[in-house]
């Protein structure tokens, strides 16, 4: 059987970001997907509606929206900027939610999706990660409910390469990834039958 498509994205730009090193960790300890990291978040302009057609997005977007659509499921590791979730990625997202023609299909609806979040403080993103969620309810995206995956005080969690070496982050992160494999495998049955 062919390892399923996880294409993961990382709402921070910073060079050390944990959330991202989150992302490196989860292709170490996959649990027999093969994850992809997206590394042009930075290329994405500002949403506009304007231009959110098929014939006029830019180039990144819809080189985004292709990715996102190939993919059997996403995983999606935020920062908590404010109480929310990271302008650039909220950005990101919205131009992976329209379908204005109502015939290229939403990137988003119905994608089996997973969650996470990274930071240094007390509670390890777990506004910025309820945001999320609700950003989902709207896109009818398949959300994993548990575990939860707040990796609060992150900067003890790498070691001085940046590998992620805490072993219950790990043992939550390769769960993470179960429960998405769980949803994949049901949306590729229910597409077979
Ligand atoms: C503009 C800004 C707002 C922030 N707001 C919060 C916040 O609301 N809650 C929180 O826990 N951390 C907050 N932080 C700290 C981030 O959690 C921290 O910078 C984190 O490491 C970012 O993730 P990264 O390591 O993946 O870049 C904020 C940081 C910035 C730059």
């Amino acid at each position: 059987m062919t390892a399923s498509k996880i294409f993961a994205l990382s709402g921070s730009l910073r060079a050390d970001s944990h959330n991202t090193r989150l992302l490196h960790a989860a292709q170490k300890f996959n649990t027999g997907q093969e994850i992809e990291i997206y590394e042009d978040l930075r290329a994405i302009p500002p949403y506009d509606m304007d231009l959110d057609t098929p014939e006029r997005r830019p180039d990144a977007v819809r080189e985004l929206r292709r990715r996102v659509e190939e993919a059997d499921g996403l995983l999606i590791a935020t920062p908590e900027f404010n109480y929310g979730v990271p302008g650039v990625l909220k950005n990101a997202l919205d131009w992976l939610s329209t379908d204005w023609t109502k015939t290229e299909g939403l990137p988003l609806h119905r994608k089996p999706t997973a969650i996470l979040g990274a930071a240094p403080t007390s509670f390890g993103t777990v506004r910025a990660q309820l945001a999320l969620r609700q950003l989902f309810l709207w896109t009818d995206s398949d959300v994993v409910v548990k575990p939860e995956v707040h990796v609060f005080r992150s900067h003890e969690r790498f070691d001085a390469a940046g590998q992620l070496t805490d072993e219950v982050t790990i043992e939550l992160l390769r769960g993470l990834l179960t429960a998405l494999q769980e949803k994949i495998d049901t949306a590729k049955a229910t597409a077979r039958s």
